[in-house]
């Protein structure tokens, strides 16, 4: 789906989530959403907190699990997951702080294999994803998920594409201080959600997204892999979309 703008755009994915929330409210169940960093879905957070804010959206029934952390990475770093989370939207709204799961970046690495293990039987165990939030990195990687990911992978340790750093040297005042690797969902645990929104914007993401709408399906470009699932849609404002 193509929108002139990116604000509008978000405004209708975040209608979305919370109608999702609120339905899942009224047949007291649990809402589980898996969420993406990035700069694509900040204006998303935004206006869900301003749902909040308003008093027309609560979160007590929302169970949270993001994508990815960087490896290693102290929670307090502002260039963690864990602080974009909390400052675009956990500390503005009602979730409980028990419901929050974000991998953690501080696992020792004799304890990594089993820590991804366990992130993924928790997603299991609360009945899986009903909603994925996903930006989409110019490698064409979801969540960390870099070429040459496997179908069948899941929750893991991932090194980076050198793409991928270049791109996040900014936030991290250069390069030889990006991490070098991280924490990722698998392409099979976001491929389990029930519903999946992609959202990219602007001109930079025109040519990954033409090859992940239109391109063979590959490893090479893993969001090529969402053209099997069944219930993705793709928001793009026209600059994104201009290649299609
Ligand atoms: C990072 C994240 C991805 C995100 C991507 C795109 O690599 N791990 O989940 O989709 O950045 O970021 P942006 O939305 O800022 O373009």
């Amino acid at each position: 789906e193509v929108f002139e703008d990116a604000a509008h755009a978000s405004k209708l994915v975040a209608h979305e989530i919370a109608d999702l929330i609120k339905q899942k409210q009224g047949m007291g169940e649990q809402c589980v959403l898996g969420l993406a960093t990035g700069s694509s879905p900040i204006k998303v957070y935004e206006e869900l907190v301003n749902m909040h804010k308003e008093g027309l959206l609560s979160f007590r029934n929302v169970v949270t699990f993001n994508l990815d952390e960087y490896y290693p990475m102290q929670p307090e770093n502002r260039q963690s997951y864990y602080h974009f989370m909390h400052q675009h939207l956990f500390d503005h709204v009602d979730i409980n702080p028990e419901n929050i799961n974000i991998p953690d970046g501080e696992v020792p690495v004799e304890e990594l294999h089993q820590y991804c293990i366990d992130y993924e039987m928790k997603i299991k165990h609360c009945g899986g994803l009903d909603l994925q939030l996903l930006g989409i990195g110019r490698t064409g990687h979801i969540g960390f998920n870099e070429p040459g990911s496997h179908y069948n992978s899941g929750t893991r340790i991932i090194t980076l594409d050198h793409i991928t750093r270049v791109d996040a040297a900014s936030d991290f005042n250069g390069i030889e201080n990006v991490p070098k690797k991280a924490i990722t969902m698998g392409i099979s645990t976001i491929m389990k959600a029930k519903r999946i929104i992609m959202l990219a914007w602007g001109h930079k993401k025109s040519d990954i997204i033409k090859e992940t709408i239109e391109g063979e399906i590959t490893s090479e470009v893993p969001a090529t892999y969402l053209q099997r699932h069944k219930n993705t849609v793709v928001i793009l404002d026209n600059e994104a979309a201009s290649e299609l």
